[in-house]
């Protein structure tokens, strides 16, 4: 039930510092660090090469995933839109783990993948938030997102629980390689979910921000470097489900390489600064947009802010910021489908879980 709240997207958003929490609860062991089932880290341990597979939002997902598990547990992944995989099939390692994201659990384009590798004998982990859903059922392993139900058709809190479970999963298989992580995983979920109850209270200013960049546009870009370049993948998806904008995400430095053409006086451009290490390269790329009349929407890192900047995120871990980053561009997507009048929970032409290829 979506009780007080004029949609489920929206209790969704807020939702997610407790989702956080619950997560935190689920996969933390007496000691405070992170618990999953051993069976699963070995077989990520065992694998020479992951294969995250899945579509949209969750695909999104699992590139954030990908960083995590190449970082912290030294195991190279590829990441697969499923729609394309059957089709245009990588030439797979000797040892292959696939990992199969999806909060339905139920996209047709996800199970086919799994059916044609398990005819191949591979072993797959299904990371839902719907416990006996086909892919679960028909995968080695699961593991559960813990977001309650998602209703609303754009996806938010699904998303940042698998960034979350991703995370744990990552740390998990890093300490059972003898890899230990600089940082205390547990600890600094705790600290995101905190950063993310604070950006939730912050809905006054994310209605200003869609008003003031997205009222009459026709289209928007968004920009990142590193992980913010998939966060602005995913706050481009948002925005165009349910705003009908036509939104897209690119790598800062591709835009020269072409799409800089399509910027003229006013072009929303929103640009992420989460990332110290690519802080001063894309903030040179949101130069090269205003010297052709964009109008740039700046959301950076605590610490890493300038004084043009529109909105400053609270400090997180840095490798944990799409779990607060995501939130804002949640929040302008919402407010800009609201301002124009959109079927918020349930855009066009779109239904919650794509059961046909
Ligand atoms: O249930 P799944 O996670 O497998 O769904 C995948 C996509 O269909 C889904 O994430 C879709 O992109 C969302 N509507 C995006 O908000």
């Amino acid at each position: 039930e979506k009780g007080t709240y004029p949609h489920y997207m929206l209790k969704e958003i807020d939702e997610q510092p407790l989702v956080m929490r619950k997560i935190i609860q689920e996969y933390q062991n007496e000691a405070g660090s992170v618990k999953i089932n051993d069976d699963i880290a070995n077989a990520v341990n065992a694998a020479d090469r992951v294969y995250i597979i899945a579509c949209g939002t969750s695909y999104h997902a699992g590139l954030v995933g990908k960083q995590f598990i190449e970082s912290w547990a030294k195991v190279p992944v590829e990441v697969h839109v499923a729609s394309e995989f059957n089709y245009n099939m990588p030439l797979l390692s000797e040892n292959p783990l696939f990992i199969f994201i999806s909060q339905s659990g139920e996209t047709a384009d996800s199970r086919a993948v799994l059916v044609t590798i398990k005819a191949l004998g591979h072993k797959a982990l299904t990371i839902t938030n719907v416990p006996g859903s086909t892919l679960s059922r028909e995968a080695d392993y699961t593991l559960l997102l813990h977001a309650g139900p998602e209703i609303a058709v754009a996806s938010t809190k699904a998303y940042t629980a698998q960034i979350a479970v991703l995370a744990i999963l990552a740390a998990k298989t890093a300490e059972s390689k003898g890899h230990s992580l600089e940082f205390d995983l547990v600890k600094e979920l705790g600290i995101a979910a905190n950063a993310m109850e604070a950006l939730c209270d912050q809905k006054e200013e994310m209605d200003y921000i869609a008003r003031e960049y997205l009222s009459t546009t026709r289209n928007c870009f968004f920009i990142g470097r590193a992980v913010d370049y998939y966060v602005g993948l995913e706050g481009a998806l948002k925005l165009k489900e349910i705003s009908y904008i036509q939104a897209e995400g690119f790598a800062g430095g591709e835009l020269k390489h072409g799409t800089i053409a399509l910027i003229e006086n006013g072009t929303p451009i929103i640009a992420l600064a989460t990332q110290g290490h690519v802080n001063l390269s894309i903030r040179g790329n949101v130069k090269e947009v205003v010297a052709r009349g964009a109008n740039p929407c700046i959301i950076s890192l605590k610490g890493l802010e300038e004084e043009d900047d529109r909105f400053v995120l609270p400090e997180v871990h840095e490798s944990l910021t799409p779990l607060v980053s995501v939130v804002p561009l949640q929040l302008i997507a919402y407010f800009a489908a609201l301002h124009r009048g959109c079927d918020v929970d349930k855009p066009r032409n779109l239904a919650k879980s794509v059961t046909v290829e």
